[in-house]
């Protein structure tokens, strides 16, 4: 299988004329927030012009929107999406250690910035192994680990990550937690990024991307209080690296507490539903509990490659996970949508029963 990512909608979709949808990629199915929508003339006006260089009003917007704790512009890094300062951010590192299953990327950038890598793999229920992680720190210089993780939805335990932090604060070393899908826990606390201002060892992504369903402007950020490391990032990038677009929709959408409150509610409703739902699927042997807005699951007596086909011959795209390192054919992801969607998938999941 060499596609790598969900959401590749086009093969078998747009390419063919083919209308899908589309539960591989995971973006908040309340779409487009609409204060986006309502100014974005604001930035079809700023086309013609070259957005500030240093985006300062946008960092400024930042700053208000994900901490209670003061940082400084010097401790922020804008990204072309997540995905540019996930980049960066392992580009530094010759020794890294990833926790998997995880998003490949993490790995593609090791392998194309020549890092060594380490493992740490999930337990069998999908949790990290907070000791395994522990004693490979030695042989590191950063820690690459999500909050909550892809594709299995778990997140960090902050009581057993707590010797893990200590000792990298301790002995220069860098964690970098991708924070993507972080919005979608529903819980504030389990994000890291209050810590940054205790630990410089903390490196903290996160994006509009999934939360605001705007995969398409492509804008992310890191926070990090090790500003020697923000600047020699800031260095190997290209100015004007983000477009405004991105400068209005970051604008906008995180003060639109309509759509930020409508969100936590479907979040937290259908977090309960779907998984508890697909748990009645016969051909289904395990849901693994997730706090983000996707499902893993083990299968039974169905390959993920021919689950993947049956629900094509549907509409339905799922994500077969047997590429994710450490899952095998028997695992596929499942996004989770509004109701009427997720009945849909359930729909098409029990004709295959
Ligand atoms: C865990 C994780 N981090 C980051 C990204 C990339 O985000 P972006 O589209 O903002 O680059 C993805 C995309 O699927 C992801 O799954």
């Amino acid at each position: 299988m060499e596609f790598i990512h969900g959401g590749d909608i086009y093969t078998e979709g747009v390419l063919k004329g083919r209308e899908l949808i589309d539960f591989s990629s995971n973006i908040n199915p309340l779409g487009v927030p609409k204060s986006f929508k309502d100014n974005i003339e604001e930035a079809l006006a700023n086309v013609t012009r070259y957005p500030d260089v240093k985006y300062r009003e946008l960092i400024g917007q930042l700053k208000e929107y994900i901490a209670s704790v003061p940082l400084s512009d010097e401790n922020l890094i804008l990204g072309n999406g997540a995905a540019e300062v996930i980049d960066l951010a392992i580009s530094s590192f010759k020794n890294i250690l990833i926790a998997v299953p995880s998003f490949a990327e993490y790995e593609e950038d090791a392998v194309k910035w020549n890092s060594n890598i380490m493992y740490s793999y999930l337990s069998e229920d999908m949790e990290y192994d907070y000791e395994d992680i522990y004693s490979k720190l030695n042989e590191v210089d950063a820690l690459v680990i999500a909050n909550p993780n892809n594709p299995s939805g778990n997140v960090i335990d902050k009581k057993s990550f707590e010797k893990i932090i200590n000792f990298c604060e301790e002995n220069n070393k860098t964690i970098i937690i991708d924070e993507a899908f972080i919005e979608f826990t529903g819980r504030k606390v389990q994000s890291f990024i209050d810590e940054v201002h205790s630990y410089k060892c903390l490196f903290i992504i996160r994006a509009l991307t999934k939360f605001f369903a705007l995969p398409g402007i492509r804008f992310g950020f890191g926070v990090c209080r090790n500003t020697e490391l923000i600047n020699k990032l800031k260095k190997r990038q290209n100015p004007w690296n983000i477009n405004c677009f991105a400068e209005t929709a970051a604008k906008y959408v995180l003060k639109d507490k309509e759509y930020i409150e409508k969100s936590m509610k479907w979040i937290e409703e259908e977090k309960k539903y779907l998984p508890e739902m697909l748990k009645t699927i016969p051909f289904i042997h395990k849901v693994y509990n997730t706090n983000s807005n996707y499902v893993l699951c083990k299968l039974k007596g169905i390959t993920g490659e021919d689950l993947y086909h049956k629900c094509m011959e549907q509409g339905v795209v799922i994500r077969r996970a047997g590429n994710f390192r450490g899952l095998d054919d028997s695992f596929v992801r499942f996004a989770i949508k509004d109701r009427a969607l997720n009945l849909t998938l359930l729909d098409a999941l029990n004709k295959i029963s």
